[in-house]
């Protein structure tokens, strides 16, 4: 059994994963981690993000990873560098090419083959694994989000504006729900999960329902 999980960017999607697959038993996958280390090596690399067969070259020479929670990048562990400001501004414009979704997608799948699989991004119910058992759509407000995010990357020790990251998050969105291949949309059978002014705890409770009822 795998579970899919999407929605827009700082809903609390990877929180809620991790702590599901720590209760479940499973393997939780993060591929947003996997478009972000791309990012990271094509800005490390100073590639023109408009210079498209140059970022698919780079994507072809890349070795990507993840195990035990931590995303590998040519076996260099970058788990904690693809969390910056500026990966974060780029990274859904690696996301919009076709080419690179497709290796993306292969490798996803890959990791999901034998089940037992937690996996969050934006197109995990709709195109990665459309017969995951369980689909959850986690949102919330983007007031809630851009809250979110701003305090996770202040306690980081980032000089963090609140409206910038509000900007910058519904820049992404957009990106995300309009781009043409496997855009960000909520799936037809997917469980709609509204996490603004709701607390961690109660969250995973509903999803847990969900899970026995569904089993
Ligand atoms: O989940 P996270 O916010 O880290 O994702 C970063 C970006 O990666 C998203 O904004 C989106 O552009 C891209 N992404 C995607 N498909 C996924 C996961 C992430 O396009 N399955």
């Amino acid at each position: 059994m795998n579970i899919a999980i999407d929605g827009p960017a700082g809903a609390g999607k990877s929180t809620i994963a991790k702590i599901l697959a720590e209760k479940l038993g499973m393997n939780y996958i993060d591929t947003g981690a996997m478009y972000r280390a791309i990012t990271l090596k094509a800005i490390e690399n100073n590639i023109d993000f408009n210079d498209v067969s140059s970022l698919i070259n780079l994507v072809n020479n890349t070795d990507i990873k993840i195990s035990n929670g931590r995303i590998y990048l040519d076996s260099k562990d970058v788990t904690d560098k693809i969390r910056t400001p500026l990966v974060s501004q780029k990274v859904s414009k690696i996301a919009a090419i076709s080419e690179i979704r497709e290796k993306m997608i292969c490798l996803q799948r890959e990791l999901a083959e034998n089940g037992n699989v937690i996996m969050d991004g934006r197109d995990i119910g709709t195109v990665v694994l459309p017969n995951a058992s369980l689909k959850f759509f986690i949102t919330a407000t983007v007031e809630e989000r851009a809250k979110r995010r701003f305090l996770e990357l202040k306690a980081k020790g980032y000089d963090v504006n609140y409206d910038n990251i509000k900007k910058e998050i519904l820049s992404r969105d957009e990106q995300d729900m309009k781009r043409k291949i496997s855009p960000l949309k909520l799936a037809e059978d997917a469980i709609v999960i509204d996490t603004s002014n709701k607390e961690i705890e109660e969250i995973i409770q509903e999803i847990l329902q969900q899970h026995i009822t569904r089993r």
